[in-house]
């Protein structure tokens, strides 16, 4: 395959004229913040006044007598409004070891969908749809603590004005229906919160193990939920492609026309002016990678996902690395070329691989996401 040609980066530390950590986390990193609210994925909703937890249900000793489980009830409240979301939650039985992590991750097709019995709530939906993206007893043996919430329970996914009016957005005033700078991917960010506000409350859970997760357009949302919640330990972006991990410029499969016309309630509309013009982006998505550090940040792609365009993902996990090193934490090397399929480059600070085969996550996925966090212990 002949070698593709890239445009440079805005470097980060250039921009804002950065040499100290002390200087881009005061200085660049709320700029950047705000850059990145206000042109591309909005605001996230603030904290509502009050969330109540229900434990509806608790079954001890499933998959295999691996995993504890959970399925709590939320109900945030403000202004005399409520809305309620349900979490699955998977532990480990007791085995006496400290867990490696408390996951965070909101799923695509609910938490029946995510599970592997048969009688997670809600009982009537399809249950167990997405075989091996959440192998659960894998999940337990490595020592993760999982928390998992449907996406649509926050912002139904698509661009109808009554899901804008639906969403979580909802409990802080009207909604304009029509107005795009009430975002999906920020009522996502929103949901990453508050499944941090719930792990938080468990008593077996390490304030500072609290690891965000996510697929896709869940990876894109969960850099942007890191980069605002300085309760993540660590992020996972797996698959995030276009306007998650990957850079826009010279990007190939996805590019900003074709997830801006598809997806326009995903960003704000000041972001359509980079359509076809990702060199005038006085940013790039290195910049949201950079707003993890000094934090972990693993960006994982596949090798058939084309459309996410695994270069350029790799090329943002890359560049951030100018903003760990400020803190002396190594990222991944300058010059290190692009990886070969399954050959994880796994670094302090910055990790990156791509896995053979399609957009999904896998149990390969998941033995990278335990190896990256040991590493970074
Ligand atoms: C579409 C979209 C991507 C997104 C993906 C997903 O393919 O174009 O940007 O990441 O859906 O969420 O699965």
């Amino acid at each position: 395959m002949p070698k593709r040609k890239f445009s440079p980066l805005p470097s980060i530390c250039r921009k804002y004229k950065v040499a100290t950590a002390f200087d881009w986390f005061n200085t660049a990193r709320p700029k950047i913040i705000k850059m990145l609210a206000e042109n591309e994925y909005g605001f996230i909703p603030p904290r509502p006044a009050a969330m109540t937890v229900e434990l509806l249900r608790e079954r001890h000793g499933l998959v295999d007598g691996t995993a504890r489980r959970r399925e709590f009830r939320l109900t945030l409240a403000n202004a005399g409004r409520t809305h309620s979301i349900d979490v699955l939650v998977y532990s480990p039985e007791d085995t006496g070891k400290p867990l490696l992590a408390a996951v965070a991750a909101l799923n695509f097709q609910g938490n029946a969908g995510a599970a592997e019995e048969d009688d997670v709530l809600p009982l009537d939906a399809p249950h167990h749809t997405q075989p091996g993206r959440w192998p659960i007893k894998q999940l337990m043996k490595a020592g993760f603590l999982l928390a998992t919430a449907a996406r649509n329970d926050f912002y139904f996914d698509d661009n109808a004005p009554e899901s804008r009016r639906n969403s979580v957005f909802r409990l802080f005033g009207e909604i304009d229906g029509n107005d795009r700078h009430y975002t999906a991917l920020s009522a996502w960010a929103f949901g990453y919160r508050t499944l941090c506000d719930l792990l938080l409350t468990l008593p077996e859970v390490d304030p500072g193990k609290v690891w965000f997760h996510g697929h896709s357009r869940l990876g894109k949302t969960a850099l942007w939920a890191a980069a605002n919640d300085p309760r993540a330990a660590g992020v996972v972006s797996n698959c995030s492609g276009c306007g998650g991990a990957a850079i826009s410029r010279d990007k190939e499969g996805e590019t900003l026309r074709k997830i801006i016309t598809r997806f326009p309630f995903w960003f704000v509309p000041e972001f359509d002016r980079y359509m076809d013009n990702e060199k005038a982006m006085p940013w790039d998505q290195h910049f949201l990678v950079s707003l993890c550090a000094p934090r972990p940040v693993l960006v994982a792609s596949a090798s058939e996902d084309l459309w996410a365009d695994p270069e350029n993902e790799f090329r943002a996990a890359a560049a951030a690395g100018e903003v760990y090193r400020l803190f002396g934490i190594p990222g991944i090397e300058e010059r290190t070329a692009f990886p070969p399929v399954n050959t994880p480059v796994l670094r302090r600070g910055v990790g990156y691989y791509v896995r053979s085969g399609i957009h999904d996550v896998t149990p390969y996925d998941w033995r990278q996401v335990a190896k990256f966090i040991r590493l970074n212990r």
